[in-house]
């Protein structure tokens, strides 16, 4: 096996240089030089139109909160959003009338928690940070999610609001699931962060599809499918139908791909077509990664037009809605 070795850092007045070594599978040490014009920190990223997240996140970020307070509390924005029907309070329930949310969060040092199908919480983003800090698991389900949470103090809370109440009653006079592009019933928020100390932090947090069997859990709180940290490389964070993001392990592929040497944006790409080589002939689902490597520099790519991410930074708040798709 020949030792492949590429450029190391090194830092010219125009260009700043990253350098991310890895031990291939020859137990190698391989370094990939990526290019930027600059490096972007901190920076705020988050899925759809979430303005108000991408807002809060980078109030944290600039005040010199780590990136991991700022996932959490941008994520807890929309979850307290009654408005909002696609996460936490106020989110679409399932066919039996229950609204159950699922969510996760990693660190920089890889720690990561999540909850499943949880009821009668009205932050799970806040639930799974705590069951990284607060237990030796990953993930906790269901009743015994919600049993943890009340342990550590949450409070019992009614997530469905009358709006979500009568959307649902109305759907079960045909009980039929067509799913529109776009307003899938499940916008999930996934939001990524780079603090001033240049640490990568993310959070996912949705209800999950809207009318879906009890039970049923998207890629939201999958490590791997609906978000990865690397915090080495980058992260990556999804939205749209879980059960295809889960297929391709799709955040995990992406951080991989960023490792490989693609950019954010790049790596984006073959994330969804992976999945359209899985679907030829679907048309009828939407797909939207969003990604950030070490530098800060941002990506996002979906199946269909509609989706839009937002990113917050010295360079601004910018709803980056003009990105391209592909079935353009
Ligand atoms: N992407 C959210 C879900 O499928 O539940």
């Amino acid at each position: 096996m020949q030792r492949r070795k590429f450029l190391k850092n090194s830092t010219t007045a125009a260009a700043a240089v990253i350098s991310v070594p890895f031990i291939n599978s020859c137990q190698e040490e391989v370094t990939i030089p990526k290019k930027l014009a600059k490096t972007i920190r901190p920076i705020a990223i988050c899925t759809w139109n979430f303005e108000n997240a991408t807002a809060k996140a980078w109030q944290v970020l600039k005040e010199g909160g780590s990136s991991l307070d700022a996932v959490q509390q941008g994520a807890m924005i929309e979850e307290a959003d009654v408005n909002n029907q696609t996460v936490g309070v106020g989110g679409r329930p399932d066919r039996d009338g229950n609204v159950t949310l699922d969510a996760c969060i990693m660190d920089k040092d890889g720690n990561c928690g999540a909850v499943l199908a949880m009821q009668n919480i009205a932050s799970p983003v806040s639930v799974a940070r705590k069951v990284m800090e607060e237990t030796p698991h990953v993930m906790l389900a269901g009743k015994g999610a919600e049993k943890f949470a009340y342990e550590q103090g949450f409070e019992k809370t009614n997530l469905l609001t009358e709006q979500s109440k009568k959307e649902w009653l109305e759907w079960k006079k045909t009980s039929q699931y067509k799913p529109i592009i776009n307003i899938e019933n499940h916008d999930t928020i996934g939001i990524l962060a780079i603090d001033k100390k240049g640490d990568i932090s993310g959070a996912c947090t949705t209800s999950g599809m809207g009318y879906k069997y009890a039970g049923r859990v998207g890629d939201s709180p999958i490590i791997g499918a609906g978000l990865f940290v690397d915090n080495e490389i980058g992260a990556a964070t999804a939205t749209g139908v879980g059960e295809e993001v889960v297929r391709t392990v799709g955040s995990f592929l992406i951080v991989e791909l960023m490792r490989q040497g693609k950019s954010p944006q790049e790596a984006c790409e073959e994330g969804v077509k992976r999945i359209m080589a899985k679907n030829k002939d679907r048309t009828d689902f939407q797909i939207g990664f969003i990604a950030i490597n070490k530098n800060g520099e941002t990506g996002g790519y979906c199946i269909q037009p509609g989706f839009t991410y937002r990113t917050y930074s010295e360079e601004g708040h910018i709803d980056n809605s003009s990105m391209s798709f592909l079935k353009g």
